[in-house]
């Protein structure tokens, strides 16, 4: 998100840093000799995205001769409000904000003064579209877009902008909140549009009743007077990154869920832990028409959000699963990784200044039927949190409830409790404080990579100074770490090194700009890696505390030497294409004025890649504010028109894989 919600958030007081002494010496740019050789064995087919490209894939393996995976020409950098790609690819925009989803027999048409009702926007696309899953149902051709809608610009939902709330306008924007479910299909043109009326077509929202699953589901700490049984939630919020499991169901994050409560008069200190404010909310106001938002009133109300959601997008009368078993937090998503005997392993971060990064590991393996047989694969399992150590390796410090310091000595009553809180689970256990993890990706040879997007905190006066793994103070640009477990994708070490340190033009000639090589970005969010190992990075370069005096490169450090006249902003956000194996970074799109670049994926056959385009136009401040301005773009509307969260859809001319 934009919106700088995350970064209000510093709430991580703990003192667990001092492990983490810098040495420069032991910043680690590439990962451990030897581990490459390793890595074949636990490749898991299932692992990354797509089957069908398999086929093209073993052809290069098999020669020992590997083709180049990026073939384009980068995009320039630029302001204008517009999605531009490379030459020879063609781009055209479905399903923005508020256009009828295909539910039979409810298919308003969006209104361009925005005077569509609650009821209406119910059963139409939800605002700021976030991340985002192809299912197929006829392979590449026709499937299921399944997608997050993060939050809402009460400035562009409503008539009159953000001011004078009612019932209505809460009920407006919660339904503008939560998933999207699709069916999308390509004509004999290879045009793609939404299938209308669908059966799959379906709208999550704020207030769709949601089922808790796992340890801490019926926990008195999730009790509520609206809900005795701990067991039923209404609703899921702030869902931002998104993947699709190897079974075929859809996993989201609840991300900055807090900035929707208001705080009591007095904070305890968990309250204060989760970033609860003395009476305050975020921006937005739906406290004061819908009290379960009161978390004076409602303290247990805000424990049933920050889960990882499950979907299955194949059954509109599936409840979505808020999976416990993987700990609560500001998830920004969750990615899932498949071990050799079929265990999943689902990595998350959690995007706020000097949180944690998580992976989880199941108990039981994924057996074959999709969702429905897999209904409690991730209810069960261990849960850790990582920590990055100076020598360039790291441990899963496991959050189990009687080991270690979580005991009920020390707070936490049972697992349950260890998973609601599992902030200060991973405080004691000394987990290493990021710099904002979003989202993680898996590529085809089994590197977890995640986007540290930023943090201007890192060493200030009082926050936690540089780490290994956080070497940068006053972090404005952004970096990705990789790791690799040291066996399969369960084990409990793992080796790290920096994949690149972004934007900093310092960084360009030392060696912490990893081995990257080409087009300078900055603020990596969101991540796809495909299945040609193809990794896909998304800036949110507007939600970085940068201010006026913090500049980046214009030109590609690859143009040699760079004095201080030449950094300038970056300009509009964007997304690159890089080569892990050679170090290759190209600009593939650069997104419309004030947008940020969202969600990935690509069908099964490597020809057609979804990508979300979310909040164009937005300008800094409160959004819920009547002052706040309106916005400077249109796109996808015409000139004037109210900007619109999108999807834009990118195929080849030649029709190619995307990326060649
Ligand atoms: Fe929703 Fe951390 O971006
Ligand atoms: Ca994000
Ligand atoms: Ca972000």
């Amino acid at each position: 998100m934009a919106k700088d919600f995350s970064t209000m958030e510093a709430s991580n007081g703990s003192d667990n840093t001092d492990i983490h002494s810098v040495s420069p010496t032991a910043r680690r740019q590439l990962l451990r000799g030897g581990l490459a050789s390793a890595v074949a064995g636990l490749l898991s087919p299932l692992a990354v995205q797509g089957g069908a490209l398999t086929a093209l894939l073993s052809g290069c393996a098999s020669t020992g001769v590997r083709a180049p995976l990026l073939g384009f020409k980068s995009v320039a950098l630029g302001e204008v409000d517009a999605v531009r790609v490379p030459e020879g690819y063609l781009t055209q925009v479905i399903a923005p904000w508020g256009d009828p989803i295909g539910v039979a027999g409810a298919q308003p048409a969006f209104k361009p003064d925005a005077s569509n009702s609650a009821a209406d926007q119910a059963v139409q696309m939800g605002m700021h579209h976030d991340g985002m899953a192809y299912f197929p149902l006829d392979g590449s051709r026709r499937g299921l877009l399944c997608m997050n809608h993060e939050y809402a610009d009460h400035g562009l939902l409503f008539s009159d902008g953000g001011k004078d709330w009612t019932p209505e306008k809460v009920a407006k924007s919660q339904a503008a909140h939560g998933f999207s479910v699709i069916e999308i299909e390509q004509n004999a043109e290879s045009q793609w549009a939404v299938v209308r009326p669908s059966r799959f077509a379906r709208r999550v929202t704020a207030n769709t009743p949601c089922q808790v699953n796992g340890p801490a589901a019926g926990h008195p700490l999730m009790r509520t007077a609206h809900d005795p049984s701990g067991r039923r939630v209404l609703g899921t919020l702030s869902n931002c990154a998104a993947s699709r499991t190897p079974w075929g169901s859809f996993l989201s994050g609840e991300e900055n869920f807090i900035g929707y409560f208001r705080g009591p008069n007095r904070p305890n200190a968990h309250e204060q832990r989760w970033g609860l404010r003395a009476g305050e909310q975020w921006g937005y106001r739906w406290v004061e028409h819908d009290e379960r938002f009161d978390a004076a009133a409602h303290p247990n109300e805000p424990h049933r959000f920050g889960w990882i959601v499950e979907l299955d997008p194949s059954d509109p009368q599936a409840a979505p699963v808020k999976r416990t078993a993987m700990g609560r937090a500001a998830h920004e998503g969750a990615t899932v990784a498949l071990c050799k005997d079929g265990r999943a392993v689902v990595y998350s971060g959690e995007d706020a200044r000097f949180e944690y990064i998580y992976k989880f590991v199941s108990r039981d393996a994924m057996q074959p039927g999709g969702p429905k047989a897999n209904a409690e694969l991730l209810d069960h399992g261990t849960l850790y949190v990582a920590r990055f150590d100076a020598d360039g390796r790291g441990r899963w410090l496991p959050l189990v409830h009687g080991q270690g310091p979580l005991t009920a000595a020390n707070g936490f009553a049972d697992q349950g409790e260890v998973l609601i809180k599992t902030r200060q689970a991973s405080d004691l256990l000394g987990a290493t404080k990021m710099d904002r993890p979003e989202w993680i990706a898996v590529d085809p040879q089994g590197h977890v990579y995640c986007t540290l997007t930023n943090n201007s905190q890192r060493g200030a006066p009082g926050r936690p100074g540089v780490d290994a793994a956080n070497p940068r103070a006053n972090n404005v640009g952004g970096h990705i770490i990789r790791w690799k477990e040291e066996g399969d994708f369960h084990a409990e070490r793992f080796s790290w090194s920096h994949f690149v340190l972004a934007g900093d033009p310092q960084a360009e000639r030392t060696e912490a700009r990893g081995q990257m090589k080409g087009d300078a970005f900055a603020c990596p969010d969101g991540l796809f890696a495909d299945a040609r190992g193809v990794l896909w990075i998304q800036t949110d370069m507007s939600s970085a505390d940068m201010g006026p005096g913090v500049e980046f490169l214009k030109k590609d450090p690859s143009a040699g030497a760079l004095g201080p006249k030449e950094l300038v902003k970056l300009g509009n956000n964007m997304m690159l294409a890089a080569d892990p194996g050679t170090g290759e970074v190209r600009r593939f799109l650069v997104g419309p004025v004030g947008a940020e670049i969202t969600g990935c994926d690509i069908t099964p056959d490597g020809r057609t890649m979804f990508v979300n385009i979310q909040h164009p136009g937005e300008t800094p401040g409160d959004l819920s504010d009547p002052a706040h301005p309106m916005a400077f773009s249109s796109w996808p509307s015409p000139a004037g028109g109210r900007p619109r969260s999108a999807t834009v859809v990118i195929r080849k001319q030649d029709g190619g894989l995307i990326g060649t």
